[in-house]
């Protein structure tokens, strides 16, 4: 996040002598993104975070591709994803290309007797059911329905959740992933026309200190495929640290709607941002005000980007058929639009309660085998007319 972080204790100057109560020295890391360039945060441990005891062979996570090059539209019926009592395993992408991933999980279980870094991707977790608290090296954060949680790659995690009914939507980002920069000043302030501010994003607030010795299992994601790394000291021996670099979470509840006299852009909905695509937030919010506006979208090409739309909750007006738990996909090369009389059904509302997650990837996604288990195969002619369906 680019506002700065301080828990638990740290010494008054960088790299100079810190030491524990008992005259030994804390060992201090520097924890960053994009070389030396990006944002980074200071840490100080118990132990050296070096100490690796066993390394084994990896295995591989990348996903099968049913689909190679899309142009086809599709609906998922994300809720037939099958849930697994371990949030890795539970983990299955559905669409893919070289910048990211789009996953669905539904996990059963807290995660078990390990520890997971994503030393590949920044990932971005939306929690559609489910409450609890995700662990992380850098401190706590407890999440609920309508969290997203930001975690950049490299950090070393658990998370507990509080029962069984858990669904889960997330990206994988291999560019980091950050809050628009039209949106801050040159000082990195949010800005008034932001629909979101520093009061929104919710920081690690609990730091969790274990000076254990023993055998600790670290599961690492690199290169699409996962190592067992066993660790001599345990991963969460941080007693304090300092910087812009950690995982913090932002309620979509808490995004405000920028709205108009006649049809905003998608863009006014912009949440975050990479360089490969942009997540936008779709929240309750009032119809546009001019006397003869059409609130429903117009039919639109965007001609080289993907557009993934995540159903969360409410009434999707532009839809038809359309449940919670649905993604729909609509690829690049071909416009979409709403469906057959939903452009007449929106004209005279003036409020909608629709909550969605948008993904715009700039490359084309493909459709993975675990996507086509769950996919309507005849989704792309839902917009024919009647007579010629
Ligand atoms: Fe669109």
């Amino acid at each position: 996040m680019p506002f700065y972080h301080k828990l638990g204790k740290i010494p008054p100057k960088r790299h100079t002598i810190f030491k524990k109560p008992n005259g030994d020295l804390y060992y201090e890391q520097l924890f960053g993104t994009i070389g030396f360039d990006g944002m980074s945060t200071n840490l100080y441990h118990e132990h050296r975070p070096t100490q690796i005891k066993s390394v084994k062979d990896p295995y591989s996570i990348k996903p099968k591709i049913a689909v190679e090059n899309n142009i086809k539209s599709y609906r998922f019926r994300g809720f037939q994803t099958v849930p697994a009592p371990d949030f890795l395993e539970s983990r299955k992408v559905v669409l893919t290309n070289s910048d990211c991933s789009i996953a669905l999980a539904a996990p059963q279980e807290s995660m078990g007797d390990y520890f997971y870094k994503n030393s590949d991707e920044d990932e971005l977790l939306f929690i559609h059911k489910g409450t609890g608290k995700l662990r992380t090296h850098l401190g706590n954060l407890d999440f609920k329905y309508g969290d997203y949680l930001l975690i950049p790659r490299g950090t070393i995690y658990k998370i507990d959740f509080d029962d069984e009914d858990n669904r889960l939507f997330i990206v994988e980002s291999n560019r980091p992933i950050y809050t628009p920069k039209r949106y801050r000043n040159h000082f990195g302030q949010l800005l008034e026309h932001s629909p979101f501010c520093e009061r929104d994003i919710r920081r690690p607030y609990e730091l969790e200190t274990n000076d254990e010795k023993g055998e600790f299992l670290m599961k690492i994601k690199k290169q699409g495929e996962i190592f067992d790394v066993t660790y001599a000291t345990h991963p969460f021996d941080v007693v304090g640290y300092d910087g812009y670099n950690y995982p913090y979470a932002f309620s979509i509840h808490d995004f405000e709607p920028i709205t108009g006299r006649i049809h905003q852009p998608p863009p006014v909905h912009q949440t975050f941002e990479t360089d490969a695509f942009v997540v936008c937030s779709f929240c309750p919010r009032l119809y546009d005000y001019h006397p003869e506006s059409i609130p429903a979208p117009y039919n639109h090409s965007n001609i080289d980007s993907d557009e993934v739309l995540y159903y969360v909750d409410g009434d999707f007006m532009s839809r038809n058929d359309i449940d919670a738990g649905h993604i729909s996909l609509h690829p690049s090369g071909i416009p979409h639009g709403p469906h057959p009389g939903a452009v007449e059904r929106s004209i005279g509302q003036t409020k909608t309660e629709e909550l969605a997650v948008m993904v715009d990837t700039f490359k084309p996604l493909k459709v993975t085998e675990e996507g086509m288990k769950i996919a309507d195969d005849t989704y792309h002619k839902s917009w024919l007319d009647e007579n010629h369906a």
